[in-house]
């Protein structure tokens, strides 16, 4: 049996903000830039020089989060370009050591710590900077051996100068799939990265941490990436996705999702046992684009109201149908009515009995006639009281969660 214990407030969490920022906020195409337009590592450098984001506010990134009602935190700490956002011994490509002058990762985990959320750092393993990365393991065994060492040096850094870590965030564990061809094999590979030895060594320095699985071991949870999928066989998993087209700042980016087809998201996150981890890209002055702060707080406005059909909800023992979907906690079964039916709601297949039926931002009670497996709300208002997202709680006579 896997002891989860570690893991309990992370599979309760169901809402984390995930940060991309670095160097490549101040292109503003996104934090593939370099790799995409072929950026040498001599040419991208000199862009260390023009970083000094006098606007950086840890406690503002973090303090929008809990707004949003998020419970955790995933911060860039180092991306593909390798640019560490924090002061290392093995790389003098930081922030620390260049203009801006500051550990943004230590401000970052104080301000985490200090608003009570949980701390996540996102760490690539691997770095653009290194040629041996593209020419691959077999062809460089003492490059791409330099390379591991220094990934995994920094990894220890990242475990032990900021106290406790709640969670790590693997990310590009890849090698170009043909030797000496710049595209990437999205299959981590933890073989060439050592990455059983790399976990164990974070495991002893914090026991509690949670682990992704992009390091190429399985560890705590999977990630599925720009799209919703439970893990089989249940395994905690977080879908992470982006609010426009981009992970990274990308000046040219108004494609932006609506506010309610996030939280359709992130309900339908919640419906399936796993967790939303929703990006914002700052600017490299350290602002957030307005798009990104107005959606997180109108996330929040819903969540104070409703959170409860979220946190700690997990898949319930009868399924939506084409008014929206289903959570359920406890001996509550959450209907979460995306498409406002009127003054009747009429759902088949509910086997256990419900005993009573009210609206939870305002506890107005419906009526509730079940026969057979089917069962009728009546009473309900006329139009949607909440036009995103209207939940109906369900008392069910024995316990909901399946
Ligand atoms: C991908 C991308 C990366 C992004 C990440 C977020 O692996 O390489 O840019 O940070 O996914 O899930």
């Amino acid at each position: 049996m896997v002891d989860r214990t570690h893991l309990k407030w992370f599979a309760e969490a169901r809402f984390g903000m995930f940060i991309h920022w670095g160097l490549y906020s101040l292109l503003g195409r996104g934090e593939w830039v370099m790799f995409q337009e072929r950026i040498s590592p001599e040419e991208y450098a000199p862009l260390a020089r023009r970083f000094r984001p006098r606007r950086f506010d840890a406690e503002a990134w973090v303090n929008l989060a809990r707004e949003a009602g998020c419970k955790y935190v995933v911060f860039t700490t180092r991306h593909h370009d390798g640019f560490s956002l924090f002061d290392s011994e093995v790389s003098e490509f930081t922030s620390a050591r260049t203009a801006a002058g500051r550990d943004f990762v230590a401000e970052y985990v104080r301000a985490c710590r200090r608003a009570g959320l949980k701390i996540g750092l996102y760490y690539s393993l691997l770095d653009w900077r290194f040629p041996a990365y593209f020419s691959g393991p077999a062809k460089d065994p003492k490059g791409w051996e330099e390379h591991v060492r220094y990934s995994h040096a920094q990894v220890r850094e990242l475990c032990t100068k900021y106290g406790k870590i709640d969670l790590l965030w693997y990310d590009g564990a890849w090698v170009p799939w043909k030797e000496g061809d710049p595209a990437v094999n999205s299959a981590p590979r933890g073989d060439v990265w050592r990455a059983a030895e790399l976990n164990a060594m974070v495991r002893e320095l914090q026991p509690h941490i949670v682990i992704n699985n992009r390091s190429g071991t399985l560890e705590d949870y999977d990630t599925p990436e720009q799209h919703i999928e439970a893990s089989p066989s249940g395994r905690p998993w977080e879908a992470c996705m982006t609010m426009n087209d981009h992970w990274g700042y990308c000046r040219g980016d108004h494609n932006w999702k609506t506010t309610t087809q996030l939280l359709h998201n992130l309900v339908t996150c919640a419906s399936g046992g796993g967790n939303l981890l929703l990006n914002i890209g700052p600017r490299a002055d350290g602002t957030i684009p307005a798009p990104s702060v107005k959606r997180m707080r109108e996330l929040g406005a819903w969540m104070s109201v409703n959170g409860r059909a979220v946190y700690g909800a997990g898949s319930a023992p009868f399924g939506g149908n084409n008014f929206g979907l289903t959570t359920a906690r406890g001996n509550t079964v959450y209907l979460h009515v995306f498409y406002w039916p009127g003054r009747a709601l009429t759902l088949p297949g509910v086997q256990p009995r419900v005993t009573s039926a009210r609206l939870l931002a305002t506890g107005e009670r419906l009526k509730v006639d079940q026969e057979g497996d089917v069962l009728r709300l009546s009473g309900l208002p006329g139009a949607a009281p909440d036009r995103r997202d209207t939940v109906i709680a369900l008392r069910l006579r024995d316990s909901a969660r399946r």
